[in-house]
C-alpha cells in the first residue's frame, strides 16, 4: 500500500502540521481513509462543504455544466455568474457582486475597493483598522490586515495601511482613526482567532462611529456567511448592515470560489481597476448558485439555528461534566471547547481514533464545524465521542 504520508514529506512543501490520515471518499457528513476506516467529520473541509460531502446538488451542477462551458475569462458575459450575483444581491442587503477563488481574494478586493472609496471620496485615506486576533487570510497585505503576531513575524516587512486594535473595543477604533482611515474591517466571529464572539452591541457602535466619520465598515463573513451561524449573513444576527462583505467557504459548497459584495454607494471599481482570470467562472458560479438556492430553499440556516442550540446545550452538558473544559462558545455551527490545559491535540487524536474528525484551534482549544446539513442524530454521535475521549483525560 502506497505511503502517501511519506510521498508527501517528499514533494510536497511543509506548509501546515497535517492531521496523519489520507482521505480518500466522501459522502454526507462523512469522509473514509485510504484504509477504508470512516470517520464523522465535523471540519467539512474547513467549515466548507456546507452540504457534506460530495452533494447532488454539486455533482449534477458540476457534471451538467463541465459540458457546456468551463472557462472564458472576465472579457465576455457568461450566465452562472450574472445569475450568481443576482441570487447574492436578492437575498442579501447588498447591491453589487464580484466574483473571485477564495477568501483571500474576497478580502483584497475588499480592502482595494475601500482604498477606491478612499482615493475617490476621503482625500486618498487608506488605513483600514482590524482587529487583534482577526484572521483575513494569507496574501502579504491580509497577513498585515489579520491580527496575529505568528503569521506577521516571518515576513517582515509587510505592507503598510493596516492597524490591529483589541476587539470587542469601540474606544480602540475611535482613537485609531485619523483622516488616512477608509474603513474598519471586521469578522461578527473571529473564526480563526479562537472562535472569539462580538460583544452584542460592538458591531453596531462600530457601525455608528464608521457613519459619523464617512468610513466604511467591511464584514468579512468568509467564515461565518452561508448559513454557519444560523442565519444566512452573520450580520443578519447583529442587525447591522456592512458597506462591503466578502464569503468564500461555504459558498461553493466545496468548490473554490469567493466573492465581494457592495452596497452601491461602496462599488466603486470602474473596469480596469481589478480583475481575476478565474473568478467567476461558469462552474464555479454554476455550482454556487445552486449550492445558494439549495441552502435558501431548504432552509439550512433554520437548520443550523435548531440543531446548533441542540449542540450547544449538548457541550455545555459536557462542560458540566468534566472541570477541565473551561468554555463552550460559538454560534450555530461554528463552535469551540477550550480546555484547561495544551491538550487539544491529544483530544484531536483520541478523536480520530474513534471516528471524529475534528479541528484544533488553539493548543488549549478544539472547534467544531458540523456540515450544515447535520442533525440531532449526528450530534449525538459526535457529542458520545467527545464524552469517551474527556471520560479518558486525567486531568
Ligand atoms: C474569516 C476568514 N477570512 C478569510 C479567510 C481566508 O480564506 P481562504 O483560505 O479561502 O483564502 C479565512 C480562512 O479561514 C477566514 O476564516
Amino acid at each position: 500500500m502506497t505511503d502517501w504520508q511519506k510521498l508527501e514529506s517528499e514533494y510536497y512543501m511543509q506548509t501546515t502540521v497535517r492531521v496523519p490520515v489520507t482521505l480518500v471518499r466522501g459522502k454526507g457528513v462523512r469522509v473514509w481513509d485510504d484504509k477504508g476506516k470512516e470517520y464523522l467529520d465535523f471540519v467539512n473541509g474547513l467549515a466548507v462543504n456546507c452540504l457534506g460531502h460530495c452533494h447532488p446538488v454539486v455533482i449534477k451542477t458540476l457534471n451538467e455544466q463541465g459540458r457546456i462551458l468551463v472557462q472564458t475569462s472576465n472579457w465576455y458575459y457568461t450566465v452562472p455568474q450574472i445569475k450568481l450575483a443576482q441570487l447574492l444581491v436578492e437575498n442579501s442587503c447588498m447591491d453589487k457582486v464580484f466574483v473571485c477563488n477564495s477568501g483571500l481574494e474576497a478580502n483584497e478586493g475588499a480592502v482595494k475597493l475601500a482604498r477606491r472609496y478612499g482615493h475617490l471620496h476621503l482625500n486618498g485615506a487608506y488605513e483600514v483598522i482590524t482587529t487583534v486576533n482577526s484572521f483575513h487570510g494569507r496574501s502579504l497585505a491580509l497577513t498585515a490586515a489579520s491580527g496575529q503576531p505568528y503569521m506577521h513575524k516571518p515576513y517582515v516587512p509587510l505592507p503598510g495601511g493596516f492597524i490591529n486594535v483589541a476587539n470587542n473595543d469601540i474606544e480602540a477604533i475611535k482613537s485609531a482613526t485619523t483622516e488616512k482611515t477608509c474603513a474598519v474591517m471586521l469578522e461578527s466571529i473571529q473564526a480563526e482567532g479562537g472562535v472569539n464572539l462580538a460583544d452584542e452591541d460592538f458591531l453596531q457602535k462600530v457601525r455608528d462611529w464608521c457613519d459619523s466619520k464617512g468610513i466604511l465598515l467591511i464584514l468579512d463573513e468568509v467564515q461565518t456567511g452561508i448559513g454557519r451561524l444560523g442565519a444566512l449573513f452573520g450580520y443578519q444576527l447583529y442587525g447591522v448592515e456592512p458597506d462591503i462583505m466578502t464569503l468564500a467557504k461555504g459558498l461553493g459548497g466545496g468548490i473554490p470560489i469567493g466573492a465581494v459584495l457592495a452596497k452601491e454607494r461602496a462599488a466603486v471599481f470602474v473596469p480596469g481597476d481589478h480583475n481575476s482570470t478565474f473568478g467567476g467562472n461558469p462552474v464555479t458560479s454554476a455550482v454556487a448558485c445552486a449550492v445558494l438556492q439549495y441552502v435558501i430553499d431548504n432552509d439550512i440556516p433554520g437548520n443550523v439555528k435548531k440543531v446548533g442550540q441542540y449542540l450547544m446545550d449538548k457541550l455545555e452538558g459536557l462542560k458540566n461534566k468534566y472541570p477541565f473544559i473551561t468554555d463552550v462558545r460559538g454560534r450555530g455551527f461554528l463552535v469551540a471547547i477550550e480546555l484547561n490545559k495544551d491538550m487539544a491535540q491529544d483530544v484531536l487524536m483520541a478523536c480520530l481514533e474513534k471516528g471524529l474528525l475534528i479541528n484544533k484551534l488553539k493548543p488549549n482549544a478544539v472547534r467544531l464545524l458540523p456540515p450544515l446539513i447535520a442533525g440531532n442524530k449526528e450530534i449525538d454521535a459526535a457529542i458520545g465521542i467527545l464524552d469517551e475521549v474527556f471520560s479518558g483525560i486525567v486531568a
